[in-house]
């Protein structure tokens, strides 16, 4: 029988964009927990929605009686719903980061020691490490979070870490650098100054826009994460595995780049206050998941980001009905995350 796996946060930007990944090369059944929360948008499963292979359920990871319950049901688990946006957090302080990001995923940890599954996979962050202390940053850096977002997916990857040293539980600890691509809420950097070009409208970059991150296509991560699940659970459980390209990119050059590839004169780029907490840079070591998994990322930033950029360009209204509805919520700036 085929392996069911469940990815919680399924109508997210990297969960949604993974699933399809394996709707379409694997022969795995999807189940999707997510709680649509203003980051959660159906409109990013729309055309998989009715596959057969696929189940959503409407629900929260802080649910203890419905987690467990879709557990029991399940052989893999993919926990990637968290709140995933440094600037709100920044903004609005920790709260629901805590509840969803930590107790979330211990509402999940004791559920499959309650009903073990095959492996525990916890999408992790590589804010975890705060600004590089020596590049590239491999899995044994230092964890120096620099936001209360970064805070809480540090104590989610220690948690699920001890559960591991504790109870002896599969479980997998994945650190994915930036990851960008389609369906990325346009609160994040590379959409958002997409949508700024394509609107006219001023490209705003925090500070002098000097700090770098190691740029993941997204498609490069769900095979990274379809790698994880297929490795022998006895190479990678009790692991850390950074998801990373091993290259950095500035802000500003992004920024050159978003506008050149739109045609936009670069009068458009305006410079605005460095954000607090501001991690500098952020280069990945890939020698890891490489050897464990033999996963190496195969998209250049300058194919990943043409497309990304198609994307949103044959995608208005995608983005036009977010940008609508945020503003009756707004959220202030953006992040590289
Ligand atoms: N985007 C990145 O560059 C990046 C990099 C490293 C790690 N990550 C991690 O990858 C994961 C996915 O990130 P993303 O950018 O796709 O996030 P996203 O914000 O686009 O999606 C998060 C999803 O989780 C759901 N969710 C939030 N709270 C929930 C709850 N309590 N119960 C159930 N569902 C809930 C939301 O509705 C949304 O669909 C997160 O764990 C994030 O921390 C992201």
């Amino acid at each position: 029988m085929a392996k069911r796996v469940l990815v919680t946060g399924g109508a997210g930007f990297i969960p949604s964009n993974f699933i399809r990944h394996l709707l379409a090369k694997t022969p795995y059944e999807v189940v999707s927990l997510d709680a649509l929360t203003y980051a959660g948008n159906p409109e990013n499963l729309a055309d998989v929605m009715a596959h057969e292979r696929l189940s959503f359920v409407h629900g929260d990871i802080r649910d203890e009686r419905l987690v467990r319950e879709v557990v029991a049901e399940v052989d893999v688990i993919v926990n990637a719903a968290a709140e995933s946006h440094v600037e709100k957090s920044i903004a609005e302080g920790g709260s629901e980061f805590v509840t969803t990001n930590v107790e979330g995923t211990q509402i999940l940890l004791d559920a499959i020691r309650a009903t073990p599954v095959e492996r525990f996979i916890l999408i992790s962050s590589s804010e975890v490490y705060g600004t590089a202390e020596r590049d590239p940053m491999d899995e044994e850096h230092p964890l120096n979070p620099r936001s209360p977002y970064a805070g809480t997916k540090a104590g989610a990857d220690r948690l699920a870490y001890s559960y591991w040293a504790t109870y002896d539980l599969p479980i997998v600890i994945v650190r994915p650098f930036n990851n960008y691509g389609p369906r990325q809420h346009p609160e994040k950097v590379i959409p958002r100054f997409i949508t700024q070009a394509l609107r006219d409208q001023p490209v705003t970059i925090h500070g002098d826009g000097r700090a770098s991150r190691d740029w993941l296509y997204v498609d490069d991560d769900a095979e990274a994460i379809e790698a994880i699940i297929e490795a022998p659970i006895e190479r990678v459980s009790g692991e850390v595995l950074n998801v990373a390209t091993g290259l950095d990119i500035s802000v500003l050059d992004i920024a050159e780049l978003v506008l050149s590839l739109l045609g936009k004169p670069a009068s458009l780029r305006v410079h605005v206050d460095e954000r607090p907490g501001q991690v500098r840079r952020h280069i990945g070591s890939t020698d890891k998941i490489a050897e464990l998994c033999g996963w190496r990322a195969r998209t250049s930033f300058e194919e990943g980001l043409a497309r990304t950029v198609a994307w949103y360009r044959d995608n208005e209204p995608w983005w036009r009905g977010i940008l609508a509805n945020r503003e009756t919520r707004p959220v202030r700036g953006a992040s590289s995350s």
